[in-house]
């Protein structure tokens, strides 16, 4: 049956596949036919996620990716990829008279460095196959949604939108895209776990649509940028946010 969506004979990293928006990425993805390498730090909850991946030789890979020895052994694990997503991330609120050099490390060094260094580490290992399609999960915390106490996280989120630009304009020859996505406020364990919102209790009348995303309406846009539907697509920011940023 046509259909320029579909994901089959694609193989796809997916990193903060233990939960949230990866995960349900890594579901999704499977569902549309693509073979999935998984990973993240909690092997418990990772394998949760590689139980229920549809169909078969899927593979999981715990790493920490703030630590290079690991991320050395995720790039030495996997094959040749058609798909990196670059998903994992943490929250972390602070305002800007507290804001102290762990707290900014914490940060960058899972929301930035880890897909700049990932992405690039994987590129030279020349495991990006030509028409390979990267996904950024920024954030809209670096497109004019300016949360008070939320700068370091929107700085880290800004960097990656950013870098995905120049490395779009990189891999142009290998006809590799790169893009990044944009959500708003989806529950998770992110937006629960950290004081960055309740989701029970926020206030929604900014979204047109008048509720926060759930991670398969972000999970579905991810599979989009990561199929044959956006060959002509890179260095774009695809916005999902309920319709928050018109208000
Ligand atoms: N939820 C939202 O409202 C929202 C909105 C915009 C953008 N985002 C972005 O979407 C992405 C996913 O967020 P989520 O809401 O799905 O959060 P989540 O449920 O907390 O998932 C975060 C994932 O990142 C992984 N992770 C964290 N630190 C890691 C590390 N050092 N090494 C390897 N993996 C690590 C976690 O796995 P382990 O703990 O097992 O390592 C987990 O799988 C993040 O980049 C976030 O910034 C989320």
């Amino acid at each position: 049956m046509y259909n320029p969506y579909q994901l089959t004979n694609k193989t796809i990293l997916v990193t903060g596949a233990s939960s949230g928006i990866g995960r349900t990425t890594a579901i999704e993805c499977s569902k549309l036919g693509a073979k999935m390498v998984v990973t993240a730090r909690n092997e418990v909850r990772l394998k949760e996620t590689l139980d229920a991946l549809e169909g078969c030789g899927h593979q999981m890979v715990t790493a920490d990716l703030t630590n290079p020895s690991d991320m050395e052994k995720l790039v030495a694990t996997i094959p040749e990829l058609d798909g990196l997503v670059n998903d994992a991330g943490i929250a972390v609120m602070k305002p800007v008279p507290y804001i102290r050099q762990k707290d900014l490390e914490k940060v960058v060094n899972i929301n930035t460095f880890a897909p700049v260094l990932l992405t690039g580490s994987i590129l030279k290992r020349k495991k990006l196959k030509r028409n390979a399609s990267v996904v950024m999960v920024s954030s809209v915390a670096s497109m004019g949604s300016f949360e008070l106490g939320n700068s370091i996280y929107g700085l880290s989120k800004s960097a990656i939108k950013t870098f995905a630009e120049y490395c779009a304009m990189e891999v142009k020859n290998r006809e590799i895209r790169v893009n990044s996505i944009h959500p708003g406020m989806v529950a998770t364990s992110m937006t629960q776990n950290t004081s960055l919102s309740d989701t029970e209790e926020m206030d929604f009348s900014k979204y047109i649509m008048n509720r926060c995303g759930k991670p398969e309406e972000i999970a579905w846009a991810i599979a989009y940028l990561l199929s044959d539907a956006t060959l002509w697509m890179t260095g774009s920011q695809l916005i999902i946010d309920g319709g928050a940023h018109l208000a």
